[in-house]
């Protein structure tokens, strides 16, 4: 569990972020969800500890992060996996190699153990590892790539995965496939899961506990299941910006 307390955060004196607080659960789908420019990944990089924030805590559990060195944050970094917005893999690293990367910077066990550790992350990720391995990432789709980076991020076995966009990119059945992976890889071994995203066909599928940020402040928090029937102005304004939730909200309502 990932838990902000309080959290502020400017740069140059614009406040960004501006008291947030909330709570982020394990084995579920914690979703930060707002129009670009709102502030989600300004707070993803915050709990992180990749921005030092101006006030409030960031609790891992009972490690509070907002304590740390910058060496406690490094070794707290080694129970992290990250997704980050056009999720660079390394394009002259295989993808094994890519994989692989995380346990050759951090992990004790032995060569074999840690390519054994890779194919079965990739295998997890529903690539064959026999068939994609020795492939470079430009010689693989989009969808392929994105499988890649998460078997990366899973590679050390995280109790935290920090996903920025995720599927910013892919076809909407592709990005289905991606959200679903992530799900079912966040209940299995149940991680602390947190997903940026403003893709609203994401938040129907996978949101179980989410928060709307507008203009650097949580304006709303639920579940997916209670974003139709929120009544939240700011929040309708951005959930029913698309036509096609405009419809759906007509024949759910009549309104
Ligand atoms: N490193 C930075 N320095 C200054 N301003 C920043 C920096 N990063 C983000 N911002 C500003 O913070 C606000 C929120 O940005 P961001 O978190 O990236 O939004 P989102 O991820 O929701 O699209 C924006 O106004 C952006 O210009
Ligand atoms: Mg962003």
């Amino acid at each position: 569990m990932i838990e902000v307390k309080n959290l502020y955060k400017s740069f140059d004196g614009k406040e960004v972020l501006k008291d947030i607080s909330a709570t982020f659960k394990s084995g579920e789908i914690n979703q930060i969800i707002g129009q670009s420019g709102s502030g989600k990944t300004v707070l993803m990089k915050s709990i992180i500890g990749l921005f030092r924030i101006d006030r409030g805590q960031i609790w891992y559990g009972d490690r509070n992060l907002t304590d740390m060195t910058r060496k406690e944050i490094k070794l707290l970094h080694q129970e992290v996996g990250m997704l980050f917005q056009g999720a660079a893999l390394f394009d002259s690293m295989t993808v094994l190699e890519n994989v692989m990367f995380p346990l050759e910077m951090f992990s004790k066990t032995t060569k074999k153990e840690k390519i054994e550790r890779s194919r079965f992350c990739l295998e997890r990720v529903n690539l064959k590892s026999t068939q994609v391995s020795s492939l470079f990432p430009s010689e693989i789709s989009g969808g392929m790539q994105k499988r890649v980076a998460i078997a990366r991020a899973i590679a050390l076995n995280p109790k935290y995965l920090f996903c920025d966009e995720p599927n910013s990119g892919l076809d909407p059945v592709t990005a289905l496939v991606i959200d679903r992976l992530i799900e079912g890889i966040t209940q299995e071994y149940n991680i602390t899961t947190i997903i940026n995203t403003h893709d609203m066909n994401s938040v129907m599928e996978i949101g179980a506990n989410i928060i709307f940020i507008e203009k650097g402040v949580k304006a709303w928090e639920g579940s997916k299941d209670d974003i139709f029937t929120a009544h939240n102005e700011a929040l309708d304004n951005f959930v029913f910006a698309s036509n096609l939730y405009k419809k759906i909200r007509t024949s759910q309502t009549g309104k």
